[in-house]
């Protein structure tokens, strides 16, 4: 049952293509309803029924004819129904939020690797996000063929999605942008190895929770019924 006493915390999960972040997210969020908290586990481009109708245009590939900015702006306009409808809520009523992707998505893959200004990205993420900021960014860290390996070895005969389909070197500069956000809000965000094992790499993202939002998580089961 939500509580109203106080408001949730909003984790993100980032990285590159095969770094492990959806079965992660999954694990993360159990182990925190384990710890008696109500969880909302979701999902970007989704997490909505708006924003999950924009995901299938977008990982198509239908949208990539608009650039970097087109995608960018549809990305954007995701966001926007997601935090309205799903994140937005849940925090009001105490909840706490795992959300596969977030801003660093696209502030990595269409500012950085798909080179649009900054400016015009940080301006987007104003209107898109406003105070809807994450509390805590897990940046899931490999080398970019290591990552593109496991995409390929997971998706099977199914065909690569819009930015799978990009080359090595997209692949690598979006793993350095993903670094320099670390690097720039260490605050916000810690890097975890995704190398080890999916067991070790959950051991160490509870570790980061527990390390970061640890008074916040005391006071929530605290609460809890
Ligand atoms: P995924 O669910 O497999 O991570 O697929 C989402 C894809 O969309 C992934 O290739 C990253 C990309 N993406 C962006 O390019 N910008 C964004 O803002 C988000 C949320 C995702």
């Amino acid at each position: 049952m939500a509580r109203a006493s106080a408001p949730g915390r909003f984790i993100t999960l980032e990285g590159g293509e095969g770094a492990g972040k959806s079965v992660q997210a999954r694990r993360l969020a159990a182990r925190l309803r384990e710890s008696g908290l109500t969880v909302v586990l979701t999902r970007e481009p989704g997490g909505s029924p708006g924003a999950e109708a924009l995901r299938e245009i977008i990982l198509s590939g239908e949208a990539a004819r608009y650039g970097a900015l087109g995608e960018a702006l549809l990305f954007s306009a995701a966001r926007i129904d997601h935090i309205d409808a799903t994140i937005a809520p849940a925090l009001r009523c105490g909840e706490w939020v795992v959300s596969d992707r977030f801003l660093d998505s696209t502030r990595a893959y269409q500012g950085i690797a798909g080179r649009l200004d900054p400016g015009l990205v940080a301006s987007l993420e104003r209107v898109a996000v406003g105070a809807c900021r994450p509390d805590l960014t897990l940046v899931l860290d490999l080398p970019a063929a290591e990552g593109l390996a496991r995409a390929t070895a997971r998706r099977g005969e199914a065909a690569a999605d819009r930015f799978e389909g990009e080359d090595l070197a997209f692949h690598e500069t979006l793993r350095r942008a993903f670094l320099a956000i670390v690097e720039a809000e260490p605050d916000r965000c810690v890097l975890i190895d995704a190398r080890p094992s999916e067991g070790e790499v959950a051991a160490a993202i509870w570790a980061a929770v527990r390390s970061r939002l640890g008074e916040a998580l005391n006071a929530a089961t605290a609460t809890s019924p």
